[in-house]
């Protein structure tokens, strides 16, 4: 058994190592976070799927999950979490093909939304601010990969229904926690959120002399992640992580899909992971977006948190418990619309269920 190791960034150098501080920092895949970056990224916020078939869609996001409908029209449906002042965390619209518009992120004042336009149009990356339905003020742009991201301070808000118990229906989900994307190159992503401010808690690496970044679990908010990279094809989102109450609630979703008729959406879990340490189940909507339930991770506000790492091939790394995952979660996501998705440069496999 072999339980990730906590290592400091290398902001020292090794006594065992001979090499320039500078070379050192050049060779490490992992480096210090930031802790002034160039706007204030609060928290994962919102994402708008694509679907084919709104009503199919919302008889899973609402009879099934439990997720509250806080505004609709023939062409969209706007879906939030029973935690959730925001008036929405996922928005459904109609198209032809599976998508993703767009990942939202929500920043801390209008100010923020300046700075962040001239951050992005200082690096040549799309910049615009197109009016978006119960939101505020919203910056769209991408990152170098392509993948569409929104930044916003402001959205309407809706009563709170934490305590509406009688509401709280399917997997009584509270609150979207985190993105999880595929991305072609690792180490460009991290590099690319580390300097927005976004903090890495744990990492995937391979083994070796060289080691490369295979994954990497980044946040703002202070727990694990509000951002996650993997490497695959991409960029593509694997999956959105939203937060339930606990180990109970996934479990009790467990029953309800299995006894109505969504068995078959049930990709893997529920089980317990060794990275982030979270309960989960993952499941897939009727369009495939995948959605995972997540529980129980950790704190990680101190500005000292070493980051863990963990081995590719670890198979107490998908899952604490040993099984692996199975071969569609390391496969398949959704597209970006519009956006040409790529292959890995880095071929390193893990370990796959048959
Ligand atoms: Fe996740």
């Amino acid at each position: 058994m072999r339980l990730p190791v906590s290592r400091p960034f290398p902001a020292a150098r090794p006594w065992y190592n001979t090499r320039s501080n500078s070379a050192i920092a050049t060779a490490m895949p992992i480096h210090a976070p930031v802790f002034d970056p160039p706007f204030n990224v609060v928290r994962a916020s919102h994402v708008e799927l694509g679907v084919r078939d709104l009503s199919r869609a919302r008889a899973f996001y609402v009879d099934c999950l439990g997720y509250l409908a806080a505004d609709e029209t023939p062409d969209a449906l706007w879906l939030r979490a029973v935690e959730e002042r925001n008036h929405h965390s996922i928005v459904l619209r109609k198209t032809s093909d599976p998508n993703v518009a767009a990942l939202g992120f929500k920043v801390a004042s209008e100010t923020d939304l300046d700075r962040a336009a001239a951050w992005f149009e200082r690096r040549s990356l799309p910049v615009s601010f197109p009016e978006l339905p119960f939101l505020g003020r919203t910056l769209r742009t991408a990152d170098p990969t392509g993948m569409p991201l929104e930044f916003y301070f402001k959205m309407e808000q809706r009563p709170l229904m934490l305590q509406k118990y009688a509401a709280h229906r399917g997997g009584r989900i509270q609150r979207i926690d985190h993105l999880n994307c595929f991305t072609p190159d690792v180490q460009a992503s991290y590099d690319f959120y580390t300097a927005l401010g976004f903090r890495l808690t744990e990492y995937t690496e391979t083994d070796g002399t060289d080691p490369k970044l295979w994954a990497v679990w980044l946040h703002r908010k202070g727990n694990v992640h509000d951002l996650a990279f993997t490497n695959g094809r991409g960029p593509r989102l694997h999956h959105i992580g939203v937060w339930a109450a606990g180990p109970l609630d996934i479990l009790h979703l467990c029953d309800v899909m299995a006894t109505s008729g969504y068995l078959a959406n049930m990709e893997r879990g529920p089980g317990r992971h060794g990275i982030s340490n979270a309960f989960f189940l993952y499941i897939r909507d009727p369009d495939g977006h995948r959605i995972e339930l997540f529980t129980s991770d950790y704190l990680t506000v101190d500005p000292d948190l070493e980051p863990l790492r963990w081995a590719l091939d670890d198979p107490q790394r998908q899952t604490l418990w040993g099984h692996p995952a199975p071969k569609s979660w390391f496969e398949e996501g959704s597209p970006f619309a519009g956006v040409p998705v790529r292959d890995p440069a880095l071929a390193a496999r893990p370990v796959v269920a048959r």
